[in-house]
């Protein structure tokens, strides 16, 4: 039984897991606490996740029908993430384990988001990993359970952030992306938005589409459904070009697509037609998003492979991690 923490950015979660089964996965959502800033505020979200990550542990066990003493192992998101943000998770996954004598599993957000696909089927290997979220945009192969190399990352921003900027550049709330998505729905994507490093297989930049928003907008001629189905045509286009790319190079048995970007259906659809793999995992959109189960499923994994540590070693932020990122 894995007690599973998450805490890296704007959602406090927490999610118990009985080997790789679901049982509980409880959310409180921060969103509407940093929508009037625009955007998360690091010490906001700090002070959030120390208020609510008790109510939410509750929870979690409850939903679960279990008690602490059930427990076999604490997980816990280390990195990357917002360092004040993390250290409440962390503290919490310390006080756990050191009070239970049971080992903590130190896991890294964006394997977390990968390992959310086990959820909705068997991985296959070797296989092809888009991962679109606010922080990153990238490729990876693996070739292997846990063995992760990475194929392409953004020069600049992150696919989700783009969503972000662009939904801002039209005065919509924070988050973009699910307000570009419905908005989207009313429009037809008739822009030409530029496909910046087309041709170079391991490199994604939003930022010219970023740009080219805002000068657009700056024009007073525009209709903002259509710049939302131009967006999130051309972004679906960018992500479903560079996975065209690698596999014509790499050998590939399947396709998992994660990350909160892929909670929008139009992408979902778009890379599923446009790919010719049959084999394809995408997480529901309810763990695209950030979560303590995908968490737990990188956990799960990470204990197979003797990454659980001893009760007294406690672990701390770690901010530099990142992808392929050890433990
Ligand atoms: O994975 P995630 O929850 O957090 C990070 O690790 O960053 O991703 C959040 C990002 C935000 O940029 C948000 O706008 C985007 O995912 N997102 C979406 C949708 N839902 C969330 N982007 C496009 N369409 C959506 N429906
Ligand atoms: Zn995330």
């Amino acid at each position: 039984m894995i007690l599973a923490i998450e805490t890296s950015c704007d959602e406090t979660s927490v999610a118990v897991l009985n080997e790789a089964t679901i049982c509980s996965n409880v959310l409180f959502s921060q969103i509407k606490h940093h929508q009037k800033h625009g955007g998360v505020v690091p010490e906001l979200a700090s002070r959030l996740h120390a208020d609510h990550i008790d109510t939410v542990l509750k929870r979690a066990l409850d939903d679960a029908s279990i008690t602490l003493s059930d427990l076999t192992h604490v997980a816990v998101t280390v990195g990357p993430g917002l360092e004040g943000a993390l250290l409440v998770g962390i503290t919490a996954a310390n006080a756990l384990v050191q009070s239970l004598s049971i080992p903590l599993v130190p896991v890294n957000h964006l394997h977390g988001h990968v390992y959310a696909a086990l959820a909705s089927g068997d991985m296959i290997f070797p296989s092809l990993i888009c991962l679109a979220s606010g922080g990153h945009t990238m490729i990876i192969y693996m070739a292997g359970p846990l063995q992760f190399e990475l194929i392409a990352n953004t020069m600049d921003d992150a696919c989700g952030e783009c969503f972000d900027k662009v939904a801002r550049m039209l005065g919509l709330p924070y988050p973009g992306g699910p307000h570009i998505e419905r908005l989207a729905n009313d429009g037809r994507p008739t822009i030409d938005f530029p496909h910046p490093v087309k041709h170079q297989a391991n490199a994604f930049s939003f930022s010219g589409l970023k740009t080219a928003v805002m000068t657009k907008v700056a024009t007073g001629d525009y209709d903002s459904a259509d710049i939302a189905a131009s967006a999130q045509h051309r972004i679906a286009s960018v992500l479903a070009h560079k996975l065209q790319l690698s596999l014509q190079s790499l050998p590939v048995n399947q396709l998992i697509l994660c990350g909160g970007v892929f909670a929008n259906a139009y992408i979902r659809q778009y890379l599923c037609d446009a790919l010719p793999i049959k084999n394809t995992l995408i997480p529901a959109p309810k763990l695209c998003t950030d979560n303590a189960a995908m968490i737990g499923l990188a956990a799960h994994h990470y204990i197979a492979d003797g990454r659980a540590k001893d009760a007294y070693l406690s672990c701390h932020p770690q901010l530099g991690l990142s992808f392929p990122g050890a433990q």
